[in-house]
């Protein structure tokens, strides 16, 4: 597999891309410290399109908390292995100044109601963050003819919402593919954050899934959910601090009414979840 080219200009990246002039590019935004839940992004951008492009950058405006940023993981080397596993062919690693050329931006985008919830609330500012640079990033990979398609990870249930809303309102001319959670062989979803975890946090980190997969099995069974019972399982794991774990309309992000009756489940729903397990934040989520 040959070795993706890393640039680090938007000038670069507008000339190799203009270079390329690819019929379909497939383009997934990074913050690295790569895994395989990223090569599953990759793979399917690969599958799916001629050029492929990846952006790894660490985007502080979406860290409402400085702690977070400075101890997100960041090794350059192992991402490229990853994304050349993956067949990769441009690494976009910009620094601050070259994203943030005109300063911290003042223009910025009103994620609404459904950026004020659950990661929202919690992570204050995250999403406004967050996009501010996707809503840059997707103009720099911007092919400009041809199909251009961005890849994001369902994992982030919330921000992927917000991203093709974001798409829809303000007409991006990408058209937007989420990819299934990967998870390892016991349930816990790939993240990088999972890094920072040791053996025992990594154990108590499974907690997330056995929760959901409770209330997904009752959900297919149409039976009352009973969260309760999901957030018990939290109560009872060592260094586990819930922060949500609630049932929503998957397009809009209302918790649903039936949530807390003692009423079958019918219908459709989202399960999402977020907790931290020693300091270490982690979400997750699923549909029933
Ligand atoms: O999901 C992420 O890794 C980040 O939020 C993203 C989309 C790359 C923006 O910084």
């Amino acid at each position: 597999m040959k070795t993706p080219k890393i640039i680090t200009t938007r000038a670069e990246l507008r000339a190799a891309i203009h270079e390329a002039n690819p019929a379909s590019l497939g383009f997934v935004p990074t913050m690295g410290a790569l895994h395989s839940g990223h090569g599953t992004l990759f793979t399917q951008a690969r599958e799916e399109n001629e050029l492929v492009v990846i952006s790894i950058f660490v985007n502080e405006l979406q860290f409402n908390d400085p702690e977070d940023y400075r101890r997100y993981p960041r090794n350059l080397e192992a991402d490229v292995a990853v994304a050349q596993a993956a067949g990769v062919d441009l690494i976009f690693a910009p620094d601050a100044e070259e994203i943030y050329h005109a300063g911290k931006p003042m223009i910025r985008l009103d994620t609404g109601v459904m950026g004020a919830l659950y990661e929202g609330e919690s992570r204050p500012g995250h999403f406004d963050g967050m996009l501010a640079v996707v809503s840059k990033l997707l103009h720099l990979a911007d092919p400009g003819r041809g199909k251009y398609r961005a890849y994001f990870g369902q994992k982030d249930a919330q921000q992927l919402m917000l991203i093709k809303r974001m798409v829809a309102d303000l007409d991006y001319p990408v058209e937007i593919r989420p990819v299934p959670i990967a998870r390892t062989e016991r349930g816990l979803a790939l993240s990088s954050r999972n890094a920072l975890l040791n053996q025992q946090q990594l154990e108590s980190a499974l907690v997330l899934y056995r929760a959901i997969e409770l209330i997904a099995a009752r959900a297919a069974r149409h039976e009352p959910l009973h969260l309760e019972d999901a957030i018990g399982l939290f109560q009872m794991t060592p260094e586990v601090e819930l922060d949500y774990f609630v049932v929503v309309d998957p397009n809009t992000l209302q918790e649903l009414a039936f949530n807390c009756q003692d009423t079958p489940f019918v219908g459709e729903g989202l399960i999402l979840v977020a907790a931290t397990v020693g300091g270490v934040r982690l979400i997750d989520n699923q549909p029933i």
